[in-house]
């Protein structure tokens, strides 16, 4: 029987087409994009053509587009090079993190400490949403940037960066977005007055091994890598060519068209009907949720124990926890919505994607529900 993907919150397949339009510069396109020669400005043209997509996609400038190696990159160029870049232009000390934020952004609080910032993370509601007003009460003047995430990639619901950008604007702090789990979307950087804002191309079908990091003209976020002046001088390091031209080719066919995203709700939506009683949906009916996602709790069933038999089972899923050393840490995203530890032990998430089909959801959600129910009967008698 053939396996059913369902954590495409953690990667996603390559499009056919991404890995056809990398295949000429992973072979004979090898020139160094720095190199003046031929081969040089062959691979510069391609990655500029690249950087002209994310800029329509995401309504910036040409000049406005940095790629890096990892969303992970991205982040911290954004979150630390934004700070830095902040505190020279203004002079002010302060950096406010969401709870929930990814641990690219969350644990660049050690780094910015010992560069001298004092650092407040935002708390968050039960469904990880930021509190809007607690960062609007602390932004002032001493605040350097804020980062907060456009949707959270375990529960999947969505911040009110609009109004919290127009504030950072207002109160002259940088404003960094963590779009990864959303784009492309049907918003562009000015519609949060985004100063910084990162991205994850394989996330969205695209290559791994390459981020895009958009910098608002006039922030210019500090180098963290240095070298060669590659990128604007923001980050060294020659690029990854093939990488970065799969990333634009993954951009340009998803952002076309967002139909796409229609699809994956109605077989998510699908699934979550049929999953059957006891399980417990972490974000409610009313909601706003990304369309692929699905976090759930059986209460009594440990996820780490249900991942392992659903993946014996062809069912690939996850907790939307770190793992480290083959166990899972419980999620520090539920931890601060307020679950207790054996609560965020039992969060599973699922995650849709283009290509699953209702057959897949129907099976899949009747595998999910059997595996929990049976730990659950085996751990009551026990
Ligand atoms: C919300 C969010 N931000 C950032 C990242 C990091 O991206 P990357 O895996 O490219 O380093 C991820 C990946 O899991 C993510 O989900």
């Amino acid at each position: 029987m053939r396996r059913i993907y369902l954590d495409h919150a953690a990667t996603t397949p390559m499009l056919p087409e991404v890995v056809a339009a990398m295949e000429p510069w992973l072979s004979g396109g090898f020139g160094n994009p720095s190199s003046l020669h031929a081969e040089g400005r062959a691979a510069k043209a391609a990655i500029d053509q690249s950087r002209e997509i994310f800029a329509d996609l995401l309504g910036c400038l040409f000049g406005e587009i940095v790629f890096t190696s990892s969303g992970t990159e991205a982040a911290n160029l954004g979150v630390i090079g934004g700070a830095l870049s902040a505190r020279d232009q203004t002079g002010s000390w302060e950096v406010i993190l969401g709870a929930a934020e990814h641990h690219c952004v969350l644990h660049t609080q050690k780094l910015l400490e010992l560069l001298g910032f004092t650092v407040l993370i935002a708390p968050v509601d039960r469904e990880a949403r930021v509190d809007a007003d607690w960062i609007k009460e602390q932004v002032r003047g001493r605040t350097a940037l804020v980062s907060v995430m456009h949707a959270n990639n375990e529960l999947g619901t969505f911040n009110d960066v609009v109004e919290i950008g127009r504030h950072c604007r207002e109160h002259a702090a940088f404003f960094h977005v963590d779009a990864v789990q959303t784009f492309p979307g049907d918003w562009r950087v000015d519609d949060f007055e985004a100063d910084l804002l990162t991205l994850a191309p394989h996330k969205f079908y695209g290559p791994k091994g390459v981020g895009v990091l958009y910098a608002r003209s006039g922030v210019k976020p500090m180098a963290l890598m240095v070298g060669g002046g590659q990128e604007r001088e923001v980050r060294a390091g020659t690029e990854n060519t093939a990488g970065i031209v799969g990333a634009g080719v993954a951009a340009r066919i998803l952002g076309e068209d967002l139909g796409w995203k229609n699809c994956i709700q109605e077989v998510r939506d699908c699934f979550a009907d049929r999953l059957g009683e006891g399980f417990v949906f972490s974000v409610g009916p009313g909601s706003e949720v990304l369309p692929g996602h699905c976090h759930v709790r059986f209460p009594g069933v440990d996820a780490e124990h249900a991942l392992i038999r659903l993946d014996r089972e062809g069912v690939s899923a996850s907790s939307g926890a770190a793992c480290s050393s083959g166990s899972l840490e419980p999620s520090h995203v539920l931890a601060a919505c307020g679950y207790s530890e054996k609560e965020a032990k039992e969060g599973l998430r699922f995650t849709f994607g283009r290509g699953n089909t209702l057959e897949e959801a129907e099976r899949g959600a009747e595998i999910v529900g059997r595996v929990c129910r049976e730990i659950a009967e085996r751990r009551a008698k026990n």
